[in-house]
């Protein structure tokens, strides 16, 4: 189908909006009426056509318009795309992957012309047409991590793997749920899960991680992740949480519907080809709880799922305070009735 892209804000005016085609495909990330922490993981081998999981990287009418935050994100703050040098090569692997990827599954706005070394990359939707040799770094305005990504909707952390465990050490991280590259930067998968509560005593890390360290190349895996934010924020960082977390406190009943957001996370995982790398791109996808609640079957299980969440959930997601206002709202799109799975 031909993707109309929205102009539109993540900031100051906040005019993002989901058309209904969005909201139709929105990765409602529930599957029964509570949620706890799982390896959640199952392959990425496509899904139903029209939906978030057709395409290995999907592009949506947001695409234009979460660039050009990338780009104000990127332009306050460089330190928010950082690659390590023995990552360069991981860095070409994923330029690679991702203009073969949509040069394949999208060629009405992408193409991809190689001849050896030589290769021609055009993306239509940001007028961009650019001739470059691949794994020649002076032959790209960025270096090809940065070149790419800032072309991709979504986070990318690049993981170096190495005494069996996965190292941060590369990413272009702009659209975060509250975590910071450069204070994860060279960690590993343990040291940056540290703060995720009742998942490390669960044994979740461990069996993610060993799951994470066989993944093969052509064969990438998926899982969701959730939070909640106030106003269509993509940038919700510990940077800027000056900005974001005071805005928190703007919730009312009154605007709750239009305010209070969902936010889920398409998380994948590629292994890379050259480098041995794991690329481990993160799509975030934003839908008000007034949109949400056009899916009755939504508003119901919603409505279960955050009253019953555990407390050190709820904190560490940082919607404790809210909880009961969100309630309240959500209380009035629960009828009693049962949910069906398979949502
Ligand atoms: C949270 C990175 C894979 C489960 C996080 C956080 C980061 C992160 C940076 C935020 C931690 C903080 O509060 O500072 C990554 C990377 C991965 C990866 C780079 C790929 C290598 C996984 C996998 C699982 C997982 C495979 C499977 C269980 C979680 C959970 C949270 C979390 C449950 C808490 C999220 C929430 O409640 O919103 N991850 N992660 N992660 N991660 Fe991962």
């Amino acid at each position: 189908m031909t993707i109309q892209f929205n102009d539109e804000t993540f900031r100051d005016d906040y005019s993002f909006r989901n058309s209904d085609w969005a909201i139709k495909r929105f990765p409602f990330p529930f599957h029964e009426d509570s949620y706890m922490y799982s390896v959640n993981m199952e392959q990425h081998r496509g899904g139903p056509e029209g939906s978030i999981y057709e395409n290995r990287f999907d592009v949506d009418e947001h695409y234009v318009s979460e660039m050009r935050d990338r780009a104000m994100v990127l332009a306050d703050d460089p330190l928010r795309c950082q690659s390590m040098p023995h990552m360069t090569l991981a860095g070409w692997d994923l330029l690679e992957l991702i203009m073969v990827s949509k040069s394949e599954d999208y060629p009405d706005l992408f193409e991809l012309h190689r001849d050896g070394n030589n290769w021609r990359w055009v993306n239509k939707p940001l007028g961009i047409d650019d001739s470059f040799v691949f794994l020649d770094e002076t032959t790209l305005p960025y270096g090809p991590m940065e070149y790419i990504t800032r072309q991709a909707q979504g986070d990318f952390c690049v993981l170096d793997q190495r005494d069996d465990n996965l190292w941060m050490d590369a990413g272009m991280v702009t659209t975060q749920a509250d975590w910071s590259l450069d204070f994860d930067i060279g960690m590993n998968f343990f040291e940056w899960h540290a703060p995720v509560p009742l998942a490390h005593e669960k044994g979740i890390f461990v069996r993610a991680l060993k799951f994470l360290l066989n993944i093969q190349q052509g064969a990438p895996a998926r899982r969701l992740n959730w939070t909640m934010t106030v106003n269509p924020l993509l940038d919700t960082s510990p940077e800027n949480y000056h900005k974001w977390g005071i805005q928190k406190t703007t919730l009312s009943p009154e605007n709750i519907g239009s305010k209070q957001h969902l936010r889920v996370e398409l998380q994948t995982f590629f292994r890379l080809p050259r480098s041995n790398a794991l690329v481990f791109p993160i799509r975030c996808y934003l839908c008000s709880f007034q949109d949400l609640m056009t899916v009755p079957k939504w508003g119901r299980r919603l409505h279960r799922v955050i009253r019953d969440l555990p407390e050190e959930l709820a904190t560490y997601k940082g919607f404790i305070d809210n909880r009961p206002m969100m309630l309240d709202y959500l209380s009035s799109f629960d009828d009693g009735q049962a949910t069906s799975d398979g949502i």
